[in-house]
């Protein structure tokens, strides 16, 4: 039996030698370093109500219009660009430490996004955030 005869009885086609390589792309698509595939909102300017939801409540937090903002207590709010500038996972707010994780590979940032460790090396775009009454205006 020739090399070729045994795998071909063996059922190992052109298949089987093309997944190792491709299992082998995927392990790569995640980068230690690098990526930046984010692109943070430009000319940002909305209002959000924090009399109900997410931000009715310290250490809450949601996403709108790709930036993330979170309430740290009654009259503090932050509000960063959401895509982790890794690969562009949405990052969440991490109340206890008042900062920013990214849940993908687990980057992490400041609560005013800076790049603190993990995969990937830019900075979250900061944005500007003024509260009047319930009416909190997000922008750049
Ligand atoms: S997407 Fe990889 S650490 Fe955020």
């Amino acid at each position: 039996m020739t090399r070729k005869e045994f795998f071909a009885r063996a059922g190992f086609g052109a298949a089987s030698v093309l997944v190792p390589a491709c299992i082998s792309g995927l392990a790569l698509s995640c980068s230690t370093d690098g990526g930046n595939s984010s692109v943070a909102p430009t000319n940002v300017d909305f209002t959000l109500d924090t009399s109900t939801g997410s931000l009715s409540v310290d250490k809450g937090y949601l996403v709108s219009n790709q930036i993330i903002v979170a309430r740290v207590d009654a009259s503090t709010f932050i509000a960063v660009s959401a895509a982790c500038t890794h690969e562009g996972t949405n990052v969440n707010y991490v109340g206890p430490s008042n900062s920013f994780h990214c849940p993908n590979h687990g980057a992490n940032y400041s609560n005013t996004g800076i790049h603190l460790n993990g995969p990937g090396s830019a900075n979250l775009k900061q944005y500007n955030v003024t509260l009047t009454g319930n009416s909190l205006r997000v922008y750049s």
